[in-house]
């Protein structure tokens, strides 16, 4: 071993120890003869002491620059309590150098990866490997690795096996665009990186293992955000011969087991419950952000007979009006109510309402069109006092609730609204089985290998979009952090599915045809979930994006300026392959 001892381990239980170190040089200050360097490793930080008695030694030191690669020997000495410094863990101790090696010197730094120094992301991403020295990013990546050992142990002790499941497979559909990987054997032909381990899960259980987990590499070429990466890490799991309950049970255990050892954080269980209709009628979304109040109101009943033709219009055609009241509001000027009303816009609604309770009433370009009565209890429903100030939207249900969803969230954060260490959990259970895409084509929620309630079987047929499914998310702080559902296990209503999402039995077979037949052969009921753990990873550092736990992520544009991923490739190679570039697209 080059050394002896780690930097951030040392205390005064370590006075007068001979010992080596090794690590960077984080600092080197000059005090008028002595000369001091922070040395850092994995660790943490320690004093050097360098004295002019050893004159050849401190002239050395003084060459020494930021983050070159030293070796010392040395003794521990107190440091004098005029000199003691609280910031750092070891601060009341220095090493007093008697001999030194250097081991490797570093060029001029793009930058100095302390935490606190503003670098544009690109260049911290072009050189991660100095970004990742930094003490926050090495925390958040050790948090992410104590957190996968919490989880593999705990699926370990619960009889869950994990097995991997091919990265070189065929599509399988969670609603986005597939990675696919050409064949050089078979020119013309593709490979596709796994959305989700999905389908060989559910093979898992056919082949009668019961149990199965996976820490687990997925990929899905969709647009980027704070929480989605191109290529992502689930915590993938499947069990047979189960319910919810038992899904939902099992998950609440690792979450559980999670939060106590990584934030020292009792959690209480059961996790909340609220159906996707409660989510969406309360808060907007199915993902509610649940740290604060500010629900939706729904106001249809107090203003169907109005006067006002946006109100009573609306909610004859069977739409709703609904709104939000906020209460002891920021200051807002009539620009700021314009970006809103913006805003709202941008998230589908027609228009947005505001106005002002005041002593006397409502306060609002739309006032004057309702009665006193109206007004009154519209007042009343919102529980509003003087001083608020309150936003309503007409519309469709569906509307009003999702550009209320939106609003919501940006009116708390910009009054200030979100407490930033809270964790509020949900379920949200009882999602549609279906819903519709832009060209109004009947889509799955999920993805179509999750099961329809027992009850609403029958209505797959003339009303599939009535059918709930046996489908529940796990949503921490407004994000979601997890999905699973109860399978189909039946061949018949797999196929019932795929009729109602209008694929053909011939497309059906050339896509899923292996798993289809699969379910020929004494499929199990079973049901499983997979969590998003860079997005754990992310809230347990109480970071804002999930580029902050990954070692290596992706830009917003899915490139790495480390590697230069994507890369255009050699003419040979693609030939190899039997590709040819359009240089038009
Ligand atoms: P789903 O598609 O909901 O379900 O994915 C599960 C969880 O994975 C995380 N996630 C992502 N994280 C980062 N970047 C992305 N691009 C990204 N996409 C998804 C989210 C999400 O909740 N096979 C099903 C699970 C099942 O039914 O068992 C599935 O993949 O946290």
């Amino acid at each position: 071993m080059l050394r002896t001892n780690h930097c951030g381990e040392l205390s005064e239980e370590n006075l007068d120890e001979s010992m080596t170190l090794a690590g960077w040089v984080t600092n080197r200050r000059d005090l008028g003869g002595l000369l001091f360097i922070d040395l850092r490793d994995r660790s943490g930080i320690v004093q050097l002491l360098f004295t002019p008695e050893r004159a050849e030694l401190h002239d050395r030191a003084g060459d020494l620059n930021r983050e070159d690669v030293i070796r010392v020997e040395g003794t521990i000495i107190e440091r004098g309590e005029d000199n003691v410094n609280p910031r750092l863990d070891t601060g009341t101790i220095e090493l007093e150098v008697e001999e030194m090696e250097a081991l490797n010197s570093s060029e001029n730094l793009p930058f100095f990866p302390a935490d606190g120094l503003e670098v544009n992301e690109n260049t911290r991403l072009k050189y991660r490997y100095l970004d990742l020295r930094r003490d926050k990013m090495r925390n958040n990546i050790e948090l992410r690795h104590r957190t996968f050992k919490i989880i593999r142990d705990y699926f370990d002790e619960e009889g869950f096996w994990e097995i991997e499941t091919p990265v070189l497979t065929k599509s399988t559909p969670e609603g986005a665009r597939d990675f696919l990987v050409p064949s050089r054997l078979h020119n013309g032909k593709f490979y596709a990186l796994p959305q989700s381990p999905q389908l060989f899960k559910q093979l898992f259980m056919i082949s009668g293992f019961e149990k199965y987990f996976q820490i687990v590499k997925c990929f899905r070429d969709e647009d980027l955000r704070a929480d989605r990466q191109p290529e992502f890490t689930q915590l993938d799991l499947e069990m047979s011969f189960v319910d919810e309950e038992d899904v939902i049970k099992v998950t609440e255990g690792m979450v559980k087991r999670v939060f106590d050892e990584i934030l020292d954080l009792e959690l209480e269980l059961p996790l909340r419950r609220m159906t996707y209709e409660e989510a969406m009628n309360r808060y907007g979304s199915d993902r509610p952000d649940l740290r604060f109040g500010l629900e939706l109101v729904d106001l249809s009943d107090q203003v169907k007979d109005s006067n006002f033709n946006i109100f009573s219009g609306t909610v004859a055609d069977g739409g709703a009006v609904k709104g939000l009241c906020l209460s002891d509001p920021k200051e807002y000027n009539r620009s700021q109510l314009d970006s809103l009303e913006d805003y709202a816009k941008k998230l589908g609604a027609k228009g947005l309402l505001w106005a002002d309770v005041t002593e006397d009433g409502l306060d609002g370009q739309f006032t004057s069109h309702l009665t006193g009565e109206t007004e009154e209890s519209i007042l009343d429903e919102f529980e509003a006092n003087p001083g608020d100030l309150v936003f309503i939207v007409a519309d469709s249900r569906e509307t009003a609730n999702e550009v209320l969803g939106g609003l919501r969230l940006k009116l708390a954060k910009q009054n200030d609204m979100i407490p930033e260490d809270r964790w509020e959990f949900t379920w949200v259970r009882r999602f549609p089985l279906f819903g519709t895409d832009d060209t109004g084509d009947i889509t799955s929620e999920h993805h179509p290998f999750t099961s329809p309630s027992d009850e609403d079987v029958e209505k797959l047929g003339e009303d599939p979009l009535e059918v709930e499914a046996k489908a529940y998310d796990l949503v921490l702080n407004g994000i979601e952090l997890g999905g699973g559902s109860i399978r189909i296990h039946d061949r018949d209503l797999q196929q019932d599915i795929f009729d109602v999402l209008g694929i053909s039995r011939r497309e059906a077979q050339e896509k899923f045809g292996f798993f289809l037949d699969a379910l020929n052969y004494g499929a199990p009921p079973h049901g499983g979930i997979a969590l998003g753990l860079d997005r754990l990873a992310m809230l347990l550092a109480g970071e804002d994006s999930i580029r902050d736990v990954i070692a290596f992520p992706k830009t917003g544009m899915a490139q790495s300026p480390l590697t230069g991923a994507p890369m255009e490739v050699s003419r040979e190679q693609l030939d190899e392959l039997g590709l040819r570039v359009n240089e038009e697209s």
